[in-house]
């Protein structure tokens, strides 16, 4: 049985919902910041999925490549006007299994948090480095995380109540793993459907630390994608890391 350790788990089971559910995510500001960095380069998205921020990057003009584990992810992004012309190679992005170099790796929307283990992510900042260029950049976008989210490592959370359904996310949280697991749960005239997702979350210093080790040095780090100043009360950032 697929279980939450198989880097497809996420895609197959999310595919067919995926942009139904993220219609509300503008990918424009984070086009925007890529689109500024890639010097005519090459440019990989690992995590490309159905190409919500490949697709528009590309539309500029600029030759984007991607990993995904899920073939059934990559499968919606095919569907798409100008999909067909986006090479995607179906692998672990942990690996980066792609030959040659980058002038531009990006990993966006909490996607590195998909790899569940600190030795995971660390084995992906280190593949990266070795997929760059000397003074290519690596952009990551990750959630910081909030532990006042969980009463008890737990939570329970309407997330939309209509007349006729009702979506409700239950997520347990170890934080010693510092891992969280959460159903959402949609209950409606169909009957009631599960969709999986786990993360393990690591903190903007932790990021650093396997950056450092991989041989990327922190260059930027904002806010956002509109280069808004990160601060303490910041609750994601946007983190430009650069190869010597
Ligand atoms: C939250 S989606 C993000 C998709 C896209 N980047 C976006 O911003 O909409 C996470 C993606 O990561 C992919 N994924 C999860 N684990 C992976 C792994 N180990 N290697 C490659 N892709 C993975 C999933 O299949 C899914 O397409």
């Amino acid at each position: 049985m697929a279980e939450f350790d198989d880097p497809a788990f996420y895609g197959d089971r999310w595919a067919a919902v995926y942009d139904a559910h993220h219609t509300h995510v503008n990918p424009g500001p984070a086009v925007e910041f890529l689109a500024g960095l890639t010097a005519g380069g090459r440019v990989l998205e690992l995590a490309i999925g159905t190409g919500r921020v490949a697709l528009p990057l590309a539309a500029r003009g600029i030759t984007v490549e991607g990993v995904d584990a899920s073939a059934a992810m990559v499968e919606r992004l095919r569907a798409k006007p100008g999909g067909d012309s986006i090479p995607v190679t179906i692998g672990d992005m942990a690996q980066v299994p792609v030959s040659g170099r980058f002038r531009l790796v990006y990993l966006v929307f909490n996607s590195l948090f998909g790899l569940l283990s600190q030795a995971r992510q660390a084995e992906c900042f280190a593949s990266v480095a070795r997929a760059l260029e000397p003074g290519g950049i690596f952009v990551i976008e990750c959630f910081v995380p909030d532990l006042t989210r969980f009463d008890h490592d737990q939570r329970v959370q309407a997330r939309s109540v209509t007349e006729d359904s009702a979506i409700i996310e239950v997520s347990v949280h170890d934080r010693v793993q510092q891992r969280v697991t959460t159903q959402m749960i949609t209950l409606d005239g169909q009957g009631m459907h599960l969709r999986p997702v786990a993360i393990r979350y690591s903190w903007p210093a932790e990021l650093d630390l396997m950056a450092g080790q991989a041989g990327l040095r922190l260059a930027e780090r904002y806010a956002g994608w509109d280069r808004q100043p990160f601060t303490a009360a910041s609750d994601r950032h946007v983190s430009v890391y650069r190869r010597a």
